[in-house]
C-alpha cells in the first residue's frame, strides 16, 4: 500500500457538485467561476500577441512590462511604491503562489494558524511543507476573534493566513480587525502573514482594505492575487504574489522549480491589458449582480448573510430543512436543478450551522433562472 502524503484528501466537494449539477442538468452555482463573456478586448489583443514572437519561456520571476503594470496599479490603488524587479512574481494563479510561498517558508514542525471557513488549498500545502496547520474556527457571523487567534500563538508559529475578501462567507475585514492582527504581529516578531486577496476588487459598501496599505505589516506579508478572479479568466490561471525582497528571493527558489516560469502569452497578453483596464468598475459589476441575486431570493425560505465582497452568498436553510449540508447540497442540485456548496467544506470541525454558498458570478439569466427554482422550495 502507498503511504500517501495527504491521508485525508479525497475528490473535493466542487468536483462533486459541478459532476452532480452535469448529471442533473442543473444550474451550476456551486464553483466560483464566471459563465459570461470574457471581455473582447482581452482577446483581441491575445490573438494579436499569439501572432507574434512570444512563444519561448518568460523570465523566471515574470516579464519585467507585467510586473511593472502590476506595480502601478498598486501604487494607484494603494498607494505603495513596489520594486517591480524584486518585490512581484507572476504565479501560476494564486493556488501556485500559495503553495509555493508556503513550500518555501514553513519548515518542518512550524505552525501555520488558518481561520475556519477557509478555501481548500491551504492546509495540504502546509502539510506538504511538513508544518503543522492549526485550524481556528471563525465566530458564527464570520467575524474573527483576534483574543483567541492569539492565544494559539507559539514560539513554533510561523504564518497566518487571512483571505479578505473571504470566500466563502462573502465577509471583509475591517480596520479594527487590521488593528489587532498589527497588534499580534507586534508582540511576535518573527510571525509572518499570508494575505489571499483574490476578490481585492470585489468588494461593496465598505473599500476592501489591502495589507498593501499597512506600512507596519506589509514588510512581513505575502499578498496573492488572481487575475481569473479580476478578468473572469479563472482557466487561464494566472495571478501574483507581491511580498518584500527577502521573503520573495525564498519564494523564487521553490517557483524556479516547481513551474520556473508562467505561461508566456498570457503574460504578453495581460501587460498589453491591465495598464488600460480601470480596476475599479469591476465591484460595481458585481454588486448589480449580488443586489439582483439577493432581491430575488427575498421571496424564498433562504436567509441571505450579509455579502460584503466576493462573488459569494451565503444562505441559511435552516426554515427549509434540518437536513446536514451536504445531503441537503445534493438534494438541492438532484430534486430542485441547482447546485450549491455545502459550508461544512470549508472546515477542519464543520460546525452544524446549515450553511450553503451561492456563486453569483454568473449572468443575470442564470441568476434569475436559479432564483426561480430556489424560491419554489
Ligand atoms: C480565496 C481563494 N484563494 C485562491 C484561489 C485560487 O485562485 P487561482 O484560480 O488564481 O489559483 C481562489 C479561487 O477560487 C480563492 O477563492
Amino acid at each position: 500500500m502507498l503511504n500517501s502524503k495527504l491521508p485525508n484528501v479525497g475528490t473535493t466537494i466542487f468536483t462533486v457538485m459541478s459532476k452532480l449539477a452535469n448529471e442533473h442538468n442543473a444550474i451550476n452555482l456551486s464553483q466560483g467561476f464566471p459563465n459570461f463573456k470574457v471581455d473582447q478586448q482581452l482577446i483581441a489583443i491575445y490573438k494579436t500577441i499569439l501572432d507574434s514572437d512570444t512563444h519561448q519561456y518568460a523570465p523566471m520571476p515574470g516579464l519585467p512590462q507585467l510586473r511593472y503594470a502590476i506595480a502601478e496599479k498598486v501604487q494607484h490603488h494603494y498607494q505603495r511604491k513596489l520594486q517591480a524587479e524584486t518585490e512581484i512574481l507572476i504565479t501560476a494563479g494564486a493556488t501556485q503562489a500559495i503553495f509555493t510561498a508556503i513550500t518555501a517558508l514553513v519548515h518542518d514542525g512550524e505552525e501555520v494558524i488558518i481561520l475556519d471557513p477557509a478555501y481548500d488549498c491551504y492546509d495540504p500545502a502546509v502539510q506538504l511543507a511538513q508544518g503543522i496547520a492549526k485550524h481556528i474556527a471563525m465566530e458564527d457571523d464570520f467575524s474573527i476573534d483576534w483574543q483567541k487567534v492569539e492565544d494559539q500563538i507559539t514560539d513554533k508559529t510561523k504564518l497566518i493566513i487571512i483571505n479578505n475578501p473571504h470566500n466563502p462567507s462573502g465577509t471583509a475585514l475591517k480596520k479594527a480587525d487590521f488593528d489587532a492582527l498589527t497588534a499580534i504581529m507586534e508582540n511576535h516578531p518573527n510571525l509572518l502573514l499570508l494575505s489571499d486577496e483574490v476578490y481585492e476588487y470585489i468588494y461593496f459598501e465598505q473599500p476592501h482594505i489591502s495589507v498593501n496599505t499597512l506600512a507596519k505589516i506589509r514588510e512581513r506579508s505575502i499578498i496573492t492575487s488572481s487575475f481569473g478572479k479580476t478578468f473572469h479568466i479563472t482557466g487561464w490561471k494566472m495571478g501574483y504574489i507581491v511580498a518584500p525582497e527577502n521573503l520573495l528571493t525564498e519564494i523564487k527558489k521553490v517557483h524556479q522549480f516547481n513551474v520556473f516560469s508562467v505561461n508566456s502569452t498570457a503574460q504578453h497578453t495581460l501587460a498589453a491589458y491591465l495598464p488600460q483596464k480601470d480596476l475599479s468598475t469591476l465591484s460595481g459589476f458585481y454588486q448589480e449582480k449580488r443586489n439582483l441575486f439577493r432581491n430575488l431570493m427575498a421571496k424564498s425560505r433562504f436567509e441571505l448573510l450579509p455579502c460584503e465582497g466576493s462573488y459569494f452568498q451565503v444562505a441559511s436553510y435552516k426554515a427549509i430543512s434540518q437536513e446536514d449540508d451536504i445531503t441537503f447540497s445534493k438534494r438541492l442540485t438532484t430534486e430542485f436543478g441547482v447546485a450549491v456548496i455545502p459550508l461544512s467544506a470549508f472546515y477542519e470541525k464543520p460546525p452544524k450551522n446549515n450553511l450553503v454558498r451561492f456563486c453569483f458570478a454568473k449572468t443575470d439569466d442564470t441568476l434569475i433562472q436559479a432564483a426561480e427554482k430556489l424560491c419554489k422550495i
